[in-house]
Parts: C-alpha cells; sequence; structure tokens
C-alpha cells in the first residue's frame, strides 16, 4: 500500500468530483482494511499542491455575486443542495490536505485513523447531494459556487494547530448549527431524501468537530498550552470576522466544544 500522505495528494490533484470521491473511498478502505488486519501503514511525505484540482464547473463566484435564491421554492432547495455538495467537495479535500500537509508532525495512528474516516464520510455527503440534487433534475456543476472555500486552508497552510482550530472547530462546528434548519426546509417540502441525507450528514459532522477538539486538546497538551486561550487566539488570527450565533450548544457539547471556546469569539463581545 502507497504511503498514506502520497494517497492524500492523488485525491488532492483529482479535479472530477465523482473521481476524487470514489478514489478517497477506495483509499479510505484500504486504510482501514490495513488497521483492520492490525497494520501500521505508513505516512511518508508528499507535496500537496496550492489548490486541489477541481473540475470546470461549477464556476467559482465571490460570494456576493452567488444568486440568492429563496429556500421556499424548488429552485432555493436545488441552491442549497448545491451549496452543500460544494462545501462537502470542499471538505474531502481539506482532510486529505491536512494528513499530507502535516505528515511531517509526528502524530499517534489514531489521528490517521480520524481523518481517514472523516474524509471518507465526506466523501459519502458528496455523493449523497449530488444523487439528490440529480433527483431533482440538477447536478453539481449547474449552478456557480462560492470561490473563498479554501482560503481557511492557505491562511493555515503552516500551522497545524491554526489548522485544527478554524476548520473543525469554527467551520465544521458551523455545521451542527445550520443543518437543522435545513432538514427543516426538506421536510417541509416533503423532500423525503433529502431530508435523509442532512440527517446522515448531520449525524457524522459530530464525529468531525469532535476529531478536531480531540487532536486540538491533544497538541495543547503536547506544548503545555491552555486550549481556551490557544484556541481564541489562532481563531482571532485566522477566521475573518466574528462567529455568529445562535449556536447548537447540545451538539458542540457532544463534540467536546464548550461554550467558553466560542461565546467570547461573537460579535456581541
Ligand atoms: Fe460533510
Ligand atoms: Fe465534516
Amino acid at each position: 500500500m502507497k504511503p498514506l500522505a502520497e494517497m492524500a495528494v492523488d485525491v488532492l490533484t483529482t479535479a472530477d468530483g465523482r473521481e476524487k470521491t470514489a478514489l478517497s473511498r477506495e483509499y479510505a478502505a484500504f486504510w482501514q482494511a490495513a488497521r483492520g488486519a492490525g497494520e501500521t501503514p505508513g505516512i511518508g511525505r508528499a507535496a500537496p499542491p496550492r489548490h486541489p484540482a477541481r473540475p470546470a464547473a461549477p464556476e467559482l463566484l465571490s460570494p456576493r455575486d452567488v444568486p440568492r435564491r429563496r429556500p421556499g421554492t424548488p429552485a432555493g432547495r436545488i441552491a442549497l443542495l448545491h451549496a452543500v455538495a460544494h462545501i462537502e467537495l470542499n471538505a474531502v479535500d481539506l482532510h486529505w490536505d491536512i494528513i499530507a500537509r502535516f505528515a511531517h508532525v509526528k502524530m499517534p495512528m489514531g489521528f490517521y485513523d480520524d481523518w481517514v474516516k472523516a474524509a471518507d464520510e465526506e466523501s459519502k455527503h458528496f455523493k449523497l447531494m449530488c444523487d439528490c440534487l440529480e433527483e431533482e433534475g440538477s447536478h453539481y456543476g449547474a449552478l456557480p459556487a462560492h470561490a473563498g472555500m479554501w482560503r481557511a486552508a492557505e491562511d493555515t497552510v503552516d500551522d497545524f494547530m491554526g489548522r485544527l482550530a478554524v476548520v473543525p472547530m469554527v467551520l465544521e462546528a458551523r455545521g451542527l448549527d445550520v443543518t437543522p434548519g435545513m432538514i427543516e426546509v426538506f421536510r417541509r417540502a416533503d423532500a423525503g431524501s433529502a431530508v435523509a441525507a442532512l440527517e446522515t450528514i448531520y449525524e457524522e459532522e459530530v464525529s468531525h468537530v469532535a476529531y478536531g477538539s480531540k487532536w486540538f486538546h491533544f497538541l495543547c497538551g503536547r506544548h503545555d498550552e491552555d486550549p481556551k486561550e490557544r484556541f481564541h487566539a489562532l481563531v482571532t488570527r485566522y477566521f475573518h470576522g466574528p462567529l455568529k450565533p445562535p449556536f447548537n450548544e447540545e451538539k458542540r457539547a457532544e463534540a467536546g466544544i464548550p461554550p467558553d471556546f466560542y461565546w467570547p469569539l461573537t460579535e456581541e463581545v
């Protein structure tokens, strides 16, 4: 089996969404089979691209140029599914990128187990959203999408703890806040398969945030740093703007993110 960092770069340099996520799932299955057989596969080293390869469509626009559609309409629901598909494809790349980007930092094997599992789930989420879009007569690439998604990765390109603070503990935690409202939109429209897909995503995203919190705390312990203070310093440095309530305090707690981590970073304070 190839070293994990090389597998990560293969996924990052595959442009087509369905191909990228199929390769991601195939590599995750190799990794999990090896780990299940009691092996300790190599991590190796490989240089991830500055920007992952992406398909020619969707066209990427600045967030203010992406047309807004009302969620109560069929076109609005397609736009919502498309936006989530785009987030999930970006998440696939983010999960493989952290593996390759920070392969020089010695980490326990459990770190890689968690990130490979999350990358596999993001790949499944992308497929679920593509299938829902196709059921609605659309497809990923049919609408424009946000151009700024890779920014968090670029900002934290040389800061492992910054990456953990901003990506799983801020961006993916934000997903926990907004997903229940999205599920409601599709429930009201009687869109059963979108409801089921979003419920799967919602459930699995809790563990992604939890992996972020777990390994962030691990690194704080390694460097003898106070986790809450370090988190505040990193988010202030790398995340642009305040965090926005309302927060899903229950799911954030389940994922190991206590209120004193996020409330002090809201605009009210
Ligand atoms: Fe996801
Ligand atoms: Fe995730």
